[in-house]
């Protein structure tokens, strides 16, 4: 059974990054078919009470975005048994919310940032928020909000050169730096397999400049991440300092997962590229009890299937983009 609850709060973003969205945003979900806090808290304890989920990670479009989510994430770490909690977020608001989110019981947070220069930014994510990122950034590692992950996606001729300097600042900061393989779930259909920067190509660009060590062999476990040590170089607490790369396409992890995906409007996902739901919000609006919901729940996860088939000629890109289903 999965134990990774991944939670998308809301579709909407305050970013257009290109791998992600085209300039004019998406149609939203309408209101009315978002779930509510209380049904969304309903489905989040049925998870940890009843299916043995340890880990509820609260995801997008921008999570921040989100008026109750301070609300949300207290209400969430007050569950017996509590799970672990986690954020994966673009930062941006992160300067003014940090202190109360880990105040509310947030473990910790992964934030995006694919380049430190604002004109690239403005490129990759269509807005000038650079310094409101950078702000977040600091702000949850002085709210503890540790370990800081940040998650890079390289674009070729946009953001791809510079891979060494954004882990030089990443490992002065503390921060643990992954860079993501582009997956095919923009809204656009812009994604290419001949021109997407793999996973070696990652580690070439790396490797002009750092010697890079293999450090999770034996202790991965369902991490997307696969990490390395940066040889002769430390975080400022002295530990060892790494970088990890998500190879989801080239690297496949899927027969380690053990995530499922519960998106806004209340539909689980058993995988980033699953092309069924399972409707959790007509259950809960018909009066289903917590044992019939948890029981939809159990299916939803036992008809996964065993990867994700991105290099199989009959690959068809899910119909839900990769921002309403929160990464
Ligand atoms: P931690 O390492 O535990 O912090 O979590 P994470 O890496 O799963 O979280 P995050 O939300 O930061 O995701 C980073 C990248 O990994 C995103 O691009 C996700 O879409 C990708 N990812 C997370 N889970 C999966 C998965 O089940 N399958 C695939 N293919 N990619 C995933
Ligand atoms: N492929 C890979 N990663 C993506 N993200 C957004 N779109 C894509 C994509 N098409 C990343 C974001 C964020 C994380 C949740 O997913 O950069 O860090
Ligand atoms: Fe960018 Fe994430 Fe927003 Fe998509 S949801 S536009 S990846 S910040």
């Amino acid at each position: 059974m999965a134990t990774d609850l991944r939670v998308s709060l809301t579709d909407r973003c305050n970013l257009r990054c290109t791998y992600c969205m085209p300039p004019e945003g998406l149609e939203w979900l309408p209101k009315p078919e978002l779930l509510t806090d209380d049904e969304l808290l309903r489905l989040i304890r049925i998870g940890v009470t009843r299916l043995g989920i340890t880990e509820v990670r609260f995801t997008g479009g921008e999570p921040l975005l989100r008026r109750g989510l301070v609300d949300i994430v207290s209400r969430t770490t007050a569950l017996s048994p509590r799970p672990h909690t986690a954020l994966t977020t673009n930062a941006i608001g992160l300067a003014r919310t940090a202190s109360a989110l880990a105040e509310a019981g947030l473990d910790r947070v992964n934030v995006s940032l694919d380049t430190l220069r604002p004109d690239v930014f403005e490129t990759l994510a269509r807005r000038r928020r650079l310094d409101d990122v950078l702000a977040g950034l600091a702000a949850a590692a002085d709210a503890g909000l540790t370990p800081v992950k940040v998650n890079a996606v390289l674009m070729r001729g946009v953001n791809d050169r510079e891979a060494p300097e954004l882990l030089r600042h990443c490992i002065a900061h503390g921060y643990e730096l992954r860079f993501i393989e582009q997956m095919p779930l923009d809204a656009q259909h812009g994604w290419r397999r001949d021109t997407m920067i793999t996973a070696d190509e990652i580690l070439r660009l790396l490797e002009g400049e750092f010697e890079l060590v293999p450090a999770d062999a034996d202790t991965r476990g369902s991490a997307p991440a696969e990490l390395f040590h940066v040889r002769g170089e430390a975080f400022p607490d002295g530990s060892p300092a790494t970088v990890g790369v998500i190879g989801s396409v080239t690297r496949p992890f899927c027969g380690a997962c053990d995530r499922v995906r519960l998106t806004a409007d209340g539909q689980v996902r058993n995988c980033l590229f699953a092309r069924e739901e399972s409707d959790l919000r007509s259950l809960l609006r018909g009066g289903a009890t917590d044992e019939e919901i948890a029981a939809g729940w159990r299916a939803a996860v036992a008809g996964k299937r065993p990867g994700h088939g991105i290099d199989d000629p009959s690959f068809l890109q899910p119909a839900r983009p990769m921002s309403a289903i929160g990464g």
